[in-house]
């Protein structure tokens, strides 16, 4: 099967096993990942928000934007990157996804990440980062490589700060756009 392929089953059987059904039923539909199957990047953001569920796409929102920007002036260009997100269905009024949303999609993110297969996983804010360490501390880790094992396999992964969280906050979006360039630079080794 291809990549594409499992990606489908591997949605369908989110909707068959009525994953967070409470918050499916109150979304617009489940936002899939999107972006180049493969990439050795995937980006894991914590879940849609307003414009994502419209659009049915991660990260074409005011995020979005900004990570589109950050990752230009990193020169790292999108279409050589996947993005998703942990919870696939957006929570009401933006709310953070709780601990069982999380929990529930955890085995399906692994499940996407064993078919695009990449080499760098990059999270975006503590939810996404937490899932991978739970003793991530994203003031102290931000910007770190750590290696981590999944199912026998093993990742780089890289905490950053989430962009809606920096984007109205000086210090922490000075400290967001100087971890993607040096992200940028681990990854052009
Ligand atoms: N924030 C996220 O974490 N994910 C999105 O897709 C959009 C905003």
């Amino acid at each position: 099967m291809s990549k594409a392929d499992l990606l489908n089953s591997l949605y369908k059987d989110i909707a068959a096993s009525k994953v967070c059904n409470e918050l499916a039923l109150q979304s617009s539909g489940l936002v899939p990942g999107s972006g180049n199957l493969d990439a050795d990047i995937v980006i894991v953001g914590e879940a849609p928000g307003k414009a994502e569920d419209a659009e049915g796409k991660p990260f074409v929102g005011a995020s979005g934007k900004f990570l589109d920007m950050m990752l230009e002036s990193a020169g790292i260009a999108r279409a050589n990157i996947y993005i998703t997100n942990i919870v696939k269905y957006r929570p009401p009024s933006n709310r953070d996804p709780s601990k069982f949303e999380k929990a529930e999609f955890w085995p399906y993110l692994l499940r996407e990440l064993e078919i695009i297969q990449p080499k760098f996983i990059i999270t975006l804010g503590r939810h996404s980062g937490m899932c991978f360490l739970p003793d991530l501390v994203i003031g102290r880790d931000h910007g770190q490589p750590k290696e981590v094992l999944l199912n026998e396999r093993s990742y780089v992964l890289i905490p950053l700060y989430h962009p809606a969280a920096a984007l109205y906050n000086g210090n922490m979006r000075q400290t967001l756009i100087d971890d993607f360039m040096f992200t940028a630079k681990l990854l052009a080794q």
